[in-house]
């Protein structure tokens, strides 16, 4: 008698058909973040473009008056830095060049830091490292360095005049762990459950992309990112710690 289960091979039929409706989800899954992104990506270079026809309809306008154009311009020349930053941001995120290397994750650091140096410098913002001298980490580069300045920009916005920020990476057993820690203003409560959501930015200038993408960019490496802050008066602070393989599963 036929036995009323499938056989053996219809078992790896299925299995593969599983597989493969499996692979066409994770695919629609990344189709309908990149869209979301693209979508939050116009928005912000929108409202800047609208923001830099203006300001040279200003600058235009202001006649004689060379101090009140001067303004305009340098306030025109910050919004097109910050249009650079949106689109190489996300240029970055939906590149196809998903390729990992031997990468020194404290020259990465390292490198992060020095981007930023103005902004630091400006707030006299007081950086201590703590690493070892090398960690290397089988990584994409340009991906973990987006990860390291989404998580600086944010400790930047947050540290007060004269604030504290740590960067650490170190080696621990088969994973690297990054910490960056700063005595910043705290997350606020009212985004702490949804902080890695995408557009929850508290922020008047955020656009609230920046976590999610550090979380995207984390997990499609096979780590882990999880924080820990305060809001508490005179001890506020934010403390993020990523662990990453040092070798990334094929
Ligand atoms: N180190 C930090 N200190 C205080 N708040 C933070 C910190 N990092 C993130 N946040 C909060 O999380 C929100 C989301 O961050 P993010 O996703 O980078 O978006 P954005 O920076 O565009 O607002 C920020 O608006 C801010 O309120
Ligand atoms: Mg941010």
């Amino acid at each position: 008698m036929d036995s009323p289960f499938v056989s053996s091979g219809s078992f790896e039929d299925e299995g593969q058909k599983l597989k493969a409706c499996e692979e066409n989800l994770r695919r629609y899954h990344q189709l309908a973040l990149a869209g979301r992104l693209v979508g939050a990506t116009m928005h912000e270079v929108n409202n800047r473009l609208a923001a830099l026809t203006n300001l040279i309809f200003l600058a235009r306008s202001s006649g004689q008056s060379q101090p009140q154009s001067t303004e305009y311009l340098d306030e025109a020349d910050l919004q097109l830095r910050s249009l650079a930053e949106i689109t190489t941001r996300s240029l970055t995120f939906i590149r196809v060049d998903a390729e990992s290397k031997e990468v020194d994750l404290v020259d990465l650091a390292t490198s992060a830091l020095k981007l930023h140096r103005e902004q630091i410098a400006k707030k006299r913002i007081n950086v201590q490292t703590r690493s070892s001298d090398v960690a290397r980490a089988c990584v994409n580069k340009g991906e973990i360095f987006q990860v390291l300045t989404n998580l600086l920009l944010n400790s930047l916005d947050a540290v007060p005049h004269s604030g504290n920020l740590h960067v650490r990476v170190a080696i621990r057993s088969l994973n690297a762990i990054i910490t960056v820690a700063d005595n910043g203003s705290g997350i606020p409560r009212s985004i702490q459950n949804t902080l890695f959501d995408s557009f929850k930015s508290n922020k008047s200038e955020g656009n609230g992309l920046g976590l999610w993408i550090v979380r995207e960019i984390v997990q499609g490496h096979g780590g882990a990112i999880r924080y820990r802050t305060s809001n508490r008066q005179n001890k506020s602070g934010t403390v993020f710690r990523i662990v990453l393989p040092i070798q990334r599963a094929s």
